[in-house]
């Protein structure tokens, strides 16, 4: 029971991840928790912790449980392993809770060590976490290799080797980049008005009410599902997912949000439902400027052999964003998300392609969606159709009645 509960956790995140139209993975607050019985204030802003759902957490409490899961995916990038380096796994069972693996003992004490590290070291900022020391892999490397690699010709500008702590080293395949002489930039209002212009204008903007979307969802192991998404003005939503164990369904309709699936309906509360929220959003990628409460222009940079500006931005919850635009044609080529848990931050990228006019409106019908789930590292979502402002039967944002699964 427990075993499928989590493969359909995993599966809604890489479905989240990859129909991603979208803002933020993370966020815990900022979302009402219903269970905490509120319909007043939505100033109740806390979800369940790990600690509250789960059985056997001893150093990750106060984590909000919706970030259990990708935690543990970042923890099994970092070892460069998967979930059975510290879960039993018997005759195909899952038992996470037990403690039977040394391994699991000794993540426990690696998370106590990185807590602690960055408390008192780095003064709270998560600037330590398990990928730091390990970078995918289990054991990781404390002594340099010899021989080391050749120095590179001193760089035409000195003044670029100042700052970001890197100054002196060998410039090693992967070092960081050194920024290049300032080109002139455009400010980041320019860039977000050149966007709304490439995407279609402001009139046709205003006059997006819904959109009924279908399409297929390829994942890493070639397994292909199909889709379908009905959004409407403001936040309403109902996605399809067919997948292998049959229909897998979300919705919201402005106050309830839940899901349908092999296992039951059960509602979405907390950080999962402003998550999913986000990212079915009608305008998640139309109005990107209103996401942020903060966004800079941070420069230049390539993505294949497009020049693209690239702007970070704040989110409400404190969460960052990357968007990187091209500078010819203006239209947004990708956007990444860092997470901030209380062990690292949890990067997410997504590459928006194959940009078509759907009358007057332009989306990417391409969305190759990379994350640190090692089990499903990148997906692409794929549009076969588009259509605006058709009729949508309001009656499919509600939750379907169905009796509650036996398990939280
Ligand atoms: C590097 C070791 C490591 C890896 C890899 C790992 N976990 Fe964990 N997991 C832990 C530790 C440690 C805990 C307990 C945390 C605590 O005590 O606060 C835990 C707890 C859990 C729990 C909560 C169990 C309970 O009810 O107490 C679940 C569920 C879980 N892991 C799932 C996964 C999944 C799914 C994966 C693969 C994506 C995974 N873990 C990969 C170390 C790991
Ligand atoms: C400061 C560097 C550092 C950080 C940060 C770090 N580790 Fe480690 N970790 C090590 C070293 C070094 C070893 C190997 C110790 C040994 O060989 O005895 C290790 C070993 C491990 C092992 C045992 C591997 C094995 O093959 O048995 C696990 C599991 C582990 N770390 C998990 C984690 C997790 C999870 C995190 C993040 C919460 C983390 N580590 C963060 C340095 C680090």
């Amino acid at each position: 029971m427990k075993q499928s509960i989590l493969k359909l956790t995993v599966l809604s995140l890489s479905i989240t991840a990859a129909l991603t139209i979208f803002i933020d993975h993370s966020n815990a607050r900022g979302s009402v928790n219903k269970d905490q019985a509120t319909q007043t204030a939505p100033a109740a802003l806390q979800e369940k912790t790990v600690e509250q759902v789960q059985k056997n957490i001893k150093v990750l409490t106060g984590m909000p449980q919706s970030q259990l899961i990708p935690v543990m995916n970042f923890f099994a990038a970092s070892m460069g392993r998967r979930c059975n380096f510290c879960h039993v796994n018997k005759n195909g069972q899952w038992d996470y809770v037990s403690d039977e693996k040394p391994e699991k003992n000794t993540a426990r004490e690696m998370i106590k060590m990185v807590l602690d590290v960055n408390k008192t070291t780095f003064k709270g900022a998560v600037e330590v976490s398990c990928y730091t020391c390990h970078r995918g892999r289990n054991q990781p490397q404390s002594i340099p290799l010899l021989p080391l690699p050749l120095p590179s010709p001193p760089a035409g500008n000195p003044a670029a080797a100042a700052g970001g702590g890197g100054s002196g080293n060998v410039t090693a395949p992967g070092a960081q980049a050194q920024a290049s002489p300032r080109p002139a930039l455009p400010s980041a209002d320019d860039i977000f008005d050149k966007y709304i212009a490439a995407i279609g204008g402001q009139p046709a903007i205003d006059k997006l009410k819904s959109r009924a979307a279908k399409g297929t969802l390829v994942q890493a192991n070639g397994n292909t599902l199909q889709f379908e998404v009905y959004q409407v003005a403001p936040d309403r939503f109902y996605q399809l997912v067919t997948t292998p164990q049959g229909p897998f369904e979300r919705g919201f309709n402005g106050t309830v949000g839940w899901e349908k699936s092999a296992r039951g309906v059960r509602e979405l509360t907390g950080g999962e439902l402003a998550q999913i929220r986000a990212v079915n959003n009608l305008f998640g990628l139309i109005k990107l400027k209103d996401q942020f409460t903060r966004t800079r222009v941070a420069g230049k940079d390539k993505i294949g052999d497009r020049d693209v500006y690239v702007i970070t931005g704040t989110l409400a919850d404190g969460n960052r964003q990357r968007l990187f635009f091209d500078v010819e044609t203006g239209l947004l080529l990708r956007r990444t998300t860092s997470t901030q848990t209380m062990i690292g931050v949890i990067p997410e990228q997504i590459d928006f392609e194959d940009y078509r006019d759907v009358e007057g409106i332009k989306f990417p019908f391409i969305a190759r969606s990379s994350t640190i789930e090692a089990g499903n590292p990148v997906s692409t979502r794929q549009f076969t159709e588009i259509r605006l402002n058709t009729a949508v039967d309001e009656s499919k944002f509600n939750m379907p009645a169905a009796p509650k699964p036996a398990t939280p």
